[in-house]
């Protein structure tokens, strides 16, 4: 198998109005395949398409056009949802139930018997840092995070070769989002594929190997992360940091270098220039203003820059 889930020309209208007459485009004919053993980021501004693509992916949604396989086989294959887990935007459980209840009741659709259901809700409710005491309290007595941890275990309850987040770190404190930036990278060690849609572009660079970026239904952008964000070598600009200057004299002092720009960073003063030959005069003027020079660095365009490039409008 060459790719874990392949999607083709995937296309859907919602009907909305009181005669379900107008039809808003959520997908526009969205094509992307995604290799085994890796986390494969899938992000997008607020209604990108995200969350209905991944509905689809997960049968719960009808596509307009298109058609999509995972592991191999069609989306309608209902055998192959026994291989595969999924986590929800926001997890909605019947919230009476435990922890540790829901758990079961998942256990039990995949037919586990009682020691291993025990055993394995243990396991994962730990994994996913929600702590014993919590494990027999109702979920409607839970945070938004910690419902979001429970929704993760539940997402493996049978060991799935791949797993679908829809923004697993919504809802969670710094300290949640590590904890599950690191459940989530033990998968990848454990060979399970990752898909994961996000906007949290800190936990899309720790943990993403490849990336697709979606707008308006669309995909503007798909590829290795590492090989998006670099600049293309004609344009290459650096920062050069310095202190002991003010602002405004060097601006003045460099003015007549054209594209530089200045600006007050909490390191010291950054000035960015446009190509590698502009940084010998720009140093010669830190020197003669008796500044001195804190570094020299090539500009990498940001995940950040790159997201609003493709993903905003
Ligand atoms: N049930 C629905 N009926 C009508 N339009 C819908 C419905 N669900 C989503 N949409 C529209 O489809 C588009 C895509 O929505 P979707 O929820 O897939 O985006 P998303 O990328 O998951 O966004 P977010 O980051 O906010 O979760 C949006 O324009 C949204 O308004
Ligand atoms: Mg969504």
């Amino acid at each position: 198998m060459d790719h874990i889930v392949e999607i083709q020309n995937l296309t859907k209208d919602y009907e909305v109005g009181f005669w379900k007459k107008r039809k808003v485009r959520a997908l526009d004919g969205l094509t992307l395949a995604v290799e085994p053993g890796q986390i494969f980021g899938f992000l997008g501004g607020n209604g990108a398409g995200k969350t209905t693509t991944l509905k689809i992916l997960m049968g719960l949604l009808f596509p307009t056009e298109g058609s999509a396989k995972i592991l191999g086989r069609d989306i309608s294959d209902v055998e192959m949802r026994r291989r595969i887990g999924y986590c929800p935007e926001s997890p909605y459980f019947y919230d009476y139930l435990t922890a540790a209840e829901l758990m079961d009741y998942f256990g039990q659709l995949f037919g586990y018997d009682a020691s291993v259901r025990k055993a394995k809700s243990a396991d994962l409710l730990t994994r996913a840092g929600l702590p014993e005491k919590d494990w027999n309290k109702q979920l409607r007595k839970f945070s938004k995070g910690m419902q979001q941890r429970v929704g993760l275990a539940q997402a493996l309850i049978n060991d799935p070769e791949i797993v679908f987040l829809d923004e697993p770190m919504s809802g969670l404190d710094p300290v949640g989002r590590r904890e599950i930036r690191e459940l989530i990278s033990s998968l990848r060690d454990r060979g399970t594929t990752v898909f994961m849609s996000t906007h949290i572009l800190s936990d899309v660079e720790a943990l993403c190997d490849n990336v697709a970026v979606l707008r308006g239904g669309k995909l503007s952008a798909t590829g290795k992360l590492s090989e998006l964000l670099v600049q293309s070598e004609g344009d290459r600009a650096f920062e050069i940091m310095v202190s002991g200057v003010g602002h405004e004299a060097i601006q003045h002092e460099i003015a007549s270098i054209n594209g530089c720009r200045v600006s007050s960073k909490p390191g010291g003063i950054s000035i960015e220039v446009p190509s590698e030959s502009d940084i010998d005069p720009v140093l010669a003027a830190v020197r003669q203003l008796n500044g001195s020079l804190i570094s020299v660095n090539p500009v990498k365009q940001s995940l950040e820059e790159l997201f609003v490039e493709t993903a905003a409008g």
